[in-house]
Order: structure tokens, then C-alpha cells, then sequence
């Protein structure tokens, strides 16, 4: 197990912080055993079928299920499906007759998403529609859905802001949403970065600080994917983004817009 000694070269500056955060995560998925057949032979079908590794992490899935715990959630909506690994932590903190509904563009992604849900024995818990997800969204919405309780914001990042704008016309007071990727190994804190995904990333962060109704929670990360994060919203009424208690209680279970 390396440590942080004086071993730790310092003419390499990331190297050495990359392998302790794969070693830390490896420790934890060992430990804790955040693996299991139908996670392992999800990661097999998606290097098969020649999906990209960039699901999210043991680590990070794990908390993506206790954060559903934690909520309660009946009702979840994921944006972003890939190959179905985050999809299968979601899925799994769903009570008996939860639901989870997950949007993919890739027809190619959601057949082998759809493949390791019924493996995982979680398909009559799991919806994934496939589609632009702006489009899936308004479509939702147009359907009359029941607000969801838990939101992971996980697809193209250039969109990420109209994703928030949806999540919220389908949410209620109470309501989490999550969105990864939106630390980028720090890029995010320039504002003439050139590249498409930091501009909506920082549109995402702009609507987030303007919207009272949201009281958000940056959260940076390291690990086997590198130095990126997720932000943690939660919707509120009546309480600002100090976390003020200006609510008494959250209102049932309606929607904000
Ligand atoms: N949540 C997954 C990873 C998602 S990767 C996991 O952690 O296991 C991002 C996914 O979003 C890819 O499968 C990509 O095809 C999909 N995507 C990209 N643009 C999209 C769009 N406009 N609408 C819906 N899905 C999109
Ligand atoms: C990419 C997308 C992700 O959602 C992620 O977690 C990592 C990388 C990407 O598009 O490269
Ligand atoms: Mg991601």
C-alpha cells in the first residue's frame, strides 16, 4: 500500500496522485466489495461492444445508491444510460415498485444497457428511452409524469443546462439532483476556457447560483477517474441558498412548475 511519504516524487506533480487515488479506490472496492457478477460482466459487455470506460466509478455508484436511500426515492430519473452500470446502483436502492427511467441517445447503448439490466434482474424496474434527452425530457413532461425524487445529470455536458431546466419542471420541493463531471480537473474555474463542455458546465453552475429555488453542494473528487466532481442539489421552497429555514416542512409530493 504506498503511502505519502518522501517516496512520493514531486517532479512528477500527477502521476503519483493519480496512483493513490486508484489504490485508495481499489482498497475501498475490496473492502466494502463493490463489485458483484452482474456489475463485473456489465464492464465486460461494454468493452465488448466497445462502449468507452467512462462510467461512473464503485465508489461514486455507491454513493449514487445511498444518496437514493437516503431520499426515499420511488421515482428516478437518469439522463445519460451508457452501458447501464450507473443505472444498475440507481436501480437497486429502488423500493419494491420504484421506478427508474434512464434516457440514452445510442440506440447501440441502450441495447447493451437493456442486456445488463435483465442480468441484473432489475428490467421491471428500469425504462430506458431512447432519444435526444431534451427530447425525452418534454416528452416526459408532456406525458403529465409524477415528479421524480432523485435526478443524475450524466450525458453530454455541453447540454447540461437545459437538462437542469427540465429537472426541475419534473421535480418537487425535495427533490436531489446530481450531476457529474462538472469539476473537470479544475478547468471549470476559467471562464475563457476553449472547450464546449467547461462553457456549459460554468452555464450550469451560472443557473444553479441564480435559481432560489436550488441549494447546490459542489463536491470535488479524485479516484480511478481522475479529478473531477459532481454538484448535489437539492430543490427547495422558501429557503434560499444559505439554507436559511424559511420552510417548515417540504409541501407534499407536487410539482414546482
Ligand atoms: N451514467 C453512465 C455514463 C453515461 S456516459 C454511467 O455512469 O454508467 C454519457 C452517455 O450519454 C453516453 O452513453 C452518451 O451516448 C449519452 N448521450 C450523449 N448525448 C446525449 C443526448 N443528447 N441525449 C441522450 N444521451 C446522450
Ligand atoms: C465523459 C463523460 C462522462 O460522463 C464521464 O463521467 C467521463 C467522461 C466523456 O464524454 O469523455
Ligand atoms: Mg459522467
Amino acid at each position: 500500500m504506498p503511502t505519502r511519504g518522501s517516496e512520493t516524487p514531486r517532479s512528477d506533480p500527477a502521476a503519483p496522485d493519480s496512483q493513490i487515488w486508484e489504490a485508495v479506490d481499489r482498497y475501498f472496492v475490496d473492502l466494502l466489495a463493490l463489485t458483484d457478477p452482474a456489475l463485473d460482466e456489465t464492464l465486460r459487455s461494454m468493452e465488448a461492444a466497445g462502449l468507452p470506460a467512462i462510467q461512473v466509478s464503485a465508489l461514486q455508484g455507491r454513493l449514487l445508491y445511498l444518496l437514493a436511500q437516503m431520499q426515499g426515492a420511488h421515482r428516478i430519473l437518469e439522463i445519460g444510460t451508457l452501458g447501464g452500470y450507473s443505472s444498475i446502483w440507481l436501480a437497486r436502492a429502488l423500493p419494491l415498485g420504484g421506478r427508474l427511467i434512464t434516457l440514452e441517445l445510442e440506440p447501440r447503448h441502450a441495447e447493451v444497457a437493456r442486456a445488463n439490466l435483465e442480468r441484473a434482474h432489475l428490467s421491471d424496474r428500469v425504462e430506458v428511452r431512447v432519444g435526444r434527452a431534451v427530447d425525452s425530457l418534454a416528452q416526459l413532461h408532456a406525458e403529465g409524469s409524477r415528479p421524480f425524487d432523485l435526478v443524475f445529470i450524466d450525458a453530454d455536458k455541453e447540454s447540461y443546462p437545459e437538462y437542469l431546466t427540465w429537472a426541475l419542471r419534473l421535480s418537487r420541493p425535495g427533490t436531489v439532483i446530481v450531476a457529474d463531471n462538472v469539476i473537470r480537473n479544475g478547468t471549470i474555474v476559467d471562464a475563457h476556457h476553449p472547450d464546449p463542455r467547461v462553457q456549459g458546465i460554468r452555464r450550469f453552475f451560472t443557473l444553479l447560483a441564480a435559481e432560489p429555488r436550488l441549494v447546490t453542494a459542489p463536491v470535488q473528487m479524485v479516484g480511478t477517474k481522475g479529478y473531477d466532481g459532481w454538484a448535489i442539489v437539492r430543490v427547495v421552497v422558501g429557503a434560499d441558498a444559505r439554507g436559511e429555514p424559511r420552510e417548515r416542512r417540504d409541501p407534499p409530493n407536487r410539482a414546482v412548475t
